[in-house]
């Protein structure tokens, strides 16, 4: 097992990355404080059918007393109502503040769960056991949980950092494919802001861990990108500055899944935006145009999209990034590339995020190697 610590000034805890699965959840969490009493664990149906059996009488064997509670799948489930049913069961159940909150599963479930656990009885102890790769590599590192409202995406929210976050790469092996390549996007992500030896391991071998054939590459993306994301954490737990490079691609994404209202996954939508964004960077002369070039390459290796639907419209795309919770007077804190590995923070003001809306639809190769987006079936 990989043991990364994540030190905030709110205080330090473990990213623990196992090659194994759920069944040394008990162990894992008995060993980080937990050794006796309840633990609410969060789940949704499809997860909770795979892994809740597993991981309640791993629990159980450690000492600890398992309560299942199952919220909806799905992005559209992201919502105040999700949140509130869940504190209603959480305080019917006599949560009190010393009960952790367990998330199992993906990033919707670890942001809802994350949220109730931030405001339950104003605050009780998180526990975070992603199941998605993008969940392993950015949501349950880091503090942030929130739901959306129909203005826009996480709109309501509390940085609230979890106790222990496990990752079992061994549930991986469930997550479907193109579940594995939107969470390979945020890993793109952490390579392009800081880790060129993490970007060397995608160009060389990044089809082969989206499909499934280099474990040990895949266990790097997720080690990589916790080291990363626990370095800039680290300097900046609630992203007055420095954090506002792990936004790459996501001023744009976010107002491409705000307009596509469930339809496309959280991670294709951060693909599109960090090439909009890239692109934007080389046509103000901030971003050398090999780097948008060896992007374009790496997404197409690891099955990415380049091309945004047209049918999502431009220009609600631009109402929604009006609505950022990232805007401040006006402007929007965005990175700038000048290096794989090397970024750094700009303001912008809204009408330049608007170019960079318009920069989805420049510059997209031809050919057969340029997918289309996959749609997310009954968001
Ligand atoms: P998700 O949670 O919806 O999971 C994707 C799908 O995979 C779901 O249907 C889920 O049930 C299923 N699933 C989960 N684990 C599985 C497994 N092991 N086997 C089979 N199926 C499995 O989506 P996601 O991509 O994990 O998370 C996206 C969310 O994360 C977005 O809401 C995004 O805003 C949020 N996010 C938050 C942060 C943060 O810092 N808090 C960072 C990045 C993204
Ligand atoms: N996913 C961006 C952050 O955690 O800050």
């Amino acid at each position: 097992m990989n043991r990364i610590p994540i030190c905030v000034p709110s205080g330090t805890y473990p990213l623990i990355v196992s090659s194994g699965g759920v069944e040394d959840l008990g162990s894992v969490v008995a060993a980080n404080g937990f050794v006796s009493g309840r633990v609410f664990v969060v789940t949704n149906p499809i997860v909770g059918a795979l892994y809740l059996d597993t991981a309640c009488s791993s629990l159980s064997a450690a000492g600890l007393t398992p309560v299942p509670i199952e919220i909806p799948d799905g992005e559209v489930h992201k919502t105040i109502d999700t949140w509130r049913a869940l504190v209603d069961q959480l305080v019917d159940a006599r949560i009190d503040r010393s009960t952790p909150v367990l998330a199992l599963g993906g990033g919707v479930t670890g942001d809802i769960a994350g949220f109730a656990a931030a405001t339950a009885m104003r605050g009780v102890p998180l526990i975070q056991v992603p199941t998605t790769l993008l969940a392993m590599v950015d949501s349950s590192v880091g503090g942030k949980t929130g739901v959306n409202t129909p203005r826009g995406k996480n709109l309501v929210g509390a940085f609230h950092q979890p106790e222990l976050v496990f990752a079992p790469l061994g549930v991986l092996q469930t997550l479907a494919l193109e579940e594995v390549r939107a969470g390979m996007a945020e890993v793109v992500k952490h390579a392009v802001l800081g880790d060129p030896e993490l970007w060397s391991i995608l160009r060389t071998r990044g089809p082969d861990i989206v499909a499934g054939r280099d474990p040990d590459g895949l266990a790097q993306c997720v080690v990589r990108s916790g080291v990363y994301k626990a370095s800039v954490v680290a300097r900046d737990e609630r992203e007055a500055g420095v954090r506002s490079l792990l936004n790459f691609g996501h001023t744009v994404g976010h107002a491409i899944e705000a307009v596509a209202r469930g339809r496309l996954r959280h991670g294709t939508c951060v693909a599109l935006g960090m090439r909009a964004e890239l692109r934007h960077g080389v046509s103000v002369g901030r971003t050398p145009s090999w780097v948008a070039e060896e992007l374009d390459e790496v997404l197409m290796a690891l099955g990415l999209p380049l091309r945004t639907p047209s049918d999502l419209a431009r220009d609600g795309m631009v109402r929604a990034a009006a609505h950022d919770k990232k805007r401040v007077r006006g402007t929007v804190r965005v990175p700038v590339v000048s290096h794989i590995g090397t970024a750094s923070c700009i303001a912008v003001s809204l009408a330049e995020v608007a170019e960079m809306v318009a920069h989805l639809d420049t510059t997209v190769p031809p050919g057969e190697l340029v997918r289309t987006v996959d749609v997310v079936e009954n968001p």
